[in-house]
């Protein structure tokens, strides 16, 4: 009893501290809510809705952080379609998912992570989660219950979610360096120092592959330094894998950083996603896991995940679960999805050749080879807020204020358009 108390004690101490809850006021006036405020649009499907109301012909949304085709329309995988229609022939029925989600779901998943024959998977703990952002905030719950330290460093910049996703459960986020805005590339060395200097037995957040919103990654020699670094220094390593097999167009190659920590002995998270690899943005579908020291330890770290995600959302949905399912377990619908993965990858990786090209052909002095160099879904280009908002006031180009373009709204009919006004803007 004593013990709940002061469980409850310090819940209740940490709920207080917290940016995260505000004082809330006594009811005054004619409603209960007079005090709440209109919040700001969401940085980036704002832009959406910016893009919507412009008349001009020429107008690109490179906001969207969705895959588009090269008519600029959303696109269905033909191997999604494909297990779809076999999972609505099959007529199943619409019960429940377990709280974990379908074990067949789950071991899909995690294989697909760690690959068939990982030493790792019989002391792996999985859940299914609601997409990248679930698997992160069912992560970042559990980090913050059962990890001492309630500091998550991550890098500098990172994806927009990562830190309310981490005050939201009352986790600390901390940053540690990443980029140089100087090259557009990757601060290696002043990546290592500050890892380096972390105390011991801290979180760190990690981009798997394509880094969201940089695009710069590091390669196989400087994750094999990180690994080493993040096993001297004791720190845990929480991997987010938002892009497997988008980034390069080869699901194994964009896992290798996360198979590498596993060969080096490492503990570590992972949360997925299927929302771009399989174009399952609205189905929800990802997965949470846990790589114990034991399969008895993976129990132990189920059982308390499902304590968890129970008053959260009590069981997840089942639809895009079943869909990912039948491909990864479906040899012929696999083959055909790894194909799709790499049409996508190789359009987008095809656009930002035709833009470097086209900023090169008009006579623009600048060193664009960063979009080459980056990968996955975003370049972040180097524009100044001043230039981004001259290219949405002039050119009706829609893109988030860092200079971060989505590649997948740049299409072989735009880019001529999007590189002319790059060019006029950075001059
Ligand atoms: C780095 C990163 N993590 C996680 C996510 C989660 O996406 P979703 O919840 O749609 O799977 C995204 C999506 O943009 C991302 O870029």
């Amino acid at each position: 009893m004593a013990s709940s108390l002061n469980k409850l004690r310090i819940s209740t101490k940490l709920l207080q501290n917290s940016n995260y809850f505000e004082t809330i006021p006594q009811r005054f006036g004619s409603s209960w809510f007079t005090h709440v405020e209109m919040g700001p649009p969401d940085a980036i499907l704002g832009i959406t809705e910016a893009y919507k109301k412009d008349t001009n012909p020429k107008k690109i949304n490179l906001g969207v952080g969705a895959y588009r085709d090269d008519n600029g329309n959303p696109f269905v995988l033909p191997s999604v379609l494909a297990a779809d229609r076999q999972v609505c022939d099959a007529c199943l029925n619409k019960e429940y998912a377990p709280i974990s989600g379908t074990p067949e779901f789950c071991k899909a998943a995690i294989k697909l992570a760690l690959g068939d024959d990982s030493k790792a998977l019989d002391r792996v703990a999985t859940v299914q989660s609601i997409s990248g952002t679930g698997a992160l905030r069912i992560g970042n719950a559990f980090f913050s219950k059962f990890f001492k330290s309630k500091d998550l460093y991550m890098p500098t910049p990172t994806w927009g979610n990562h830190v309310p996703l981490a005050t939201h459960s009352l986790l600390t986020p901390k940053q540690y360096k990443y980029y140089n805005p100087n090259n557009c590339s990757l601060d290696f060395a002043g990546l290592c120092e500050n890892l380096s200097q972390l105390p011991e037995h801290s979180l760190v957040l990690l981009h798997a592959c394509a880094h969201n919103p940089t695009g710069v990654d590091p390669n196989l020699e400087q994750w094999k330094e990180l690994s080493q670094l993040i096993k001297k220094k004791k720190l845990f390593p929480y991997f987010d894998m938002a892009y497997q097999g988008f980034a390069s167009g080869d699901i194994v190659k964009d896992a290798a950083a996360v198979r590498l920590f596993i060969n080096d002995g490492h503990l570590i998270a992972l949360c997925q996603s299927f929302a771009k690899n399989m174009g399952l943005y609205g189905e929800r579908v990802g997965a949470f896991s846990i790589v114990g020291e034991s399969p008895e330890e993976a129990a132990r770290i189920l059982s308390q995940l499902k304590i968890l995600i129970r008053p959260m959302y009590s069981n997840p949905p089942i639809h895009g679960a079943r869909i990912v399912t039948t491909i990864l377990t479906d040899k012929k619908l696999y083959q055909q999805w790894l194909g799709d993965v790499k049409t996508m990858a190789d359009r987008i990786i095809n656009c930002r050749e035709q833009l470097k090209s086209n900023l090169k052909k008009i006579g623009s002095k600048h060193n664009w080879d960063h979009i080459t160099d980056q990968i996955g879904m975003f370049c972040y280009t180097g524009m100044k807020p001043d230039q981004v908002e001259r290219l949405t006031k002039d050119y009706s180009i829609y893109l988030t204020k860092d200079g971060r373009i989505s590649m997948a709204g740049v299409t072989s009919k735009n880019v001529e358009y999007l590189a002319n006004a790059m060019h006029e803007v950075t001059k």
